[in-house]
């Protein structure tokens, strides 16, 4: 099959003739690409699930254009819920909420919930709306490699799988959306994303964070190795590890590259390395596409540990899983 990148409004209505026809199309959103088929055909969700290589029992979200959508798709929406809609939507999060009977299992991979997402991207909005359903979309990547926030990482990782790609340039925020469940008592963060717990709870009043083998069992598509670049990866505790660890990498003829903020590139001087950026928003912007890079330019990544500013949990919590907890 031949992949072709469309931008611009014949993009969106060539991409939105395909969806009709039947067929799946990514497209670009805020938090990274989606590739999308129609909520309410069966055979273009299975075609998702080919392209992506993707297991079966990872349900996927369900985009809309408008909020009207979503009361459609969902039943039972709390009072906690409509808060999240009418303070977050659209922008980079997704609510689980009770499934209406307009969406199939084959969605929610058996599950009576379903994740619903508005995106704040103007072009994926006009797509969603253009296509007239909702649209199912996951990451528009391989099973388990980094998710694309550029129409070329789509390209270099799906071509051949998908026919159109809808370019939007870079998307803005560059992680996934934060996933909150709100089906339960207290609304649970089941993915960290850009709308952090406190700005959930400074809204809701309270909210609860699953760790660890309670995430797997809320949100099937955390159990699976995920984010990862196509070589090694690790996460480096301080600078002084990292220069050491990159010096024995050298010795022993790999080609490692740092991901670092831009505070500590001035220590880097002569090794090969990424800035990241400075603020939270820069980095979360940055760290797939530097993965990306990193992965295209060297053998070996090293990134450096961002800490535990709140804004930045959710981007090392994608670093983890794609170094897989190694750390030096
Ligand atoms: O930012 C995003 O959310 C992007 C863009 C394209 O919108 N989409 C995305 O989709 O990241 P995906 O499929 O790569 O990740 C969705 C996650 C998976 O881990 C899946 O298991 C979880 O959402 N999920 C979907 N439906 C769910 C449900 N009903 N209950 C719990 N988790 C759910
Ligand atoms: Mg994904």
């Amino acid at each position: 099959m031949e992949t072709i990148i469309l931008s611009g409004e014949k993009a969106i209505q060539e991409g939105a003739r395909a969806i009709k026809n039947g067929d799946i199309v990514v497209f670009p959103t805020e938090t990274v690409y989606g590739l999308g088929a129609s909520a309410f055909d069966i055979g273009a969700i299975r075609q998702i699930y080919d392209a992506k290589g993707r297991p079966s029992d990872n349900p996927l979200i369900v985009h809309v254009y408008k909020k009207e959508q979503i009361y459609s798709l969902a039943v039972d929406i709390s009072a906690e819920a409509q808060k999240v809609i009418d303070n977050f939507m659209p922008g980079p999060i997704t609510i689980i909420l009770k499934k209406s009977e307009l969406i199939d299992r084959c969605i929610t991979a058996g599950l009576d919930t379903v994740g619903i997402r508005m995106p704040s991207s103007e072009i994926a909005r006009k797509f969603i709306a253009a296509c007239g359903v909702p649209i199912v979309a996951p990451s528009a990547n391989t099973s388990t490699h980094i998710s694309p926030t550029t129409a070329k990482h789509v390209y270099d990782d799906m071509k051949g799988r998908v026919h159109i790609i809808i370019d939007g340039g870079d998307s803005d925020v560059g992680i996934e959306s934060t996933i909150v469940d709100l089906t339960t008592d207290i609304p649970t963060i089941l993915r960290p994303g850009a709308i952090t717990s406190q700005m959930l709870a400074d809204v809701l009043g309270q909210v609860a964070t699953f760790k660890g083998e309670v995430i797997v069992a809320k949100a099937p598509g955390m159990k699976y190795k995920h984010y990862a670049p196509n070589c090694n990866m690790v996460v480096g505790a301080t600078i002084d590890a990292i220069v050491s660890h990159y010096d024995s990498c050298i010795k022993e003829g790999l080609h490692p590259i740092v991901l670092c903020k831009s505070e500590f590139a001035q220590f880097l001087k002569g090794k090969k390395y990424i800035d990241l950026g400075a603020t939270a928003e820069e980095i979360t912007h940055n760290i797939y596409s530097a993965m990306h890079k990193g992965e295209e330019q060297a053998d070996y990544i090293i990134c450096q540990d961002l800490g535990t500013e709140e804004k930045l949990l959710s981007v090392m919590n994608r670093v983890n899983k794609a170094s897989a907890g190694k750390r030096i």
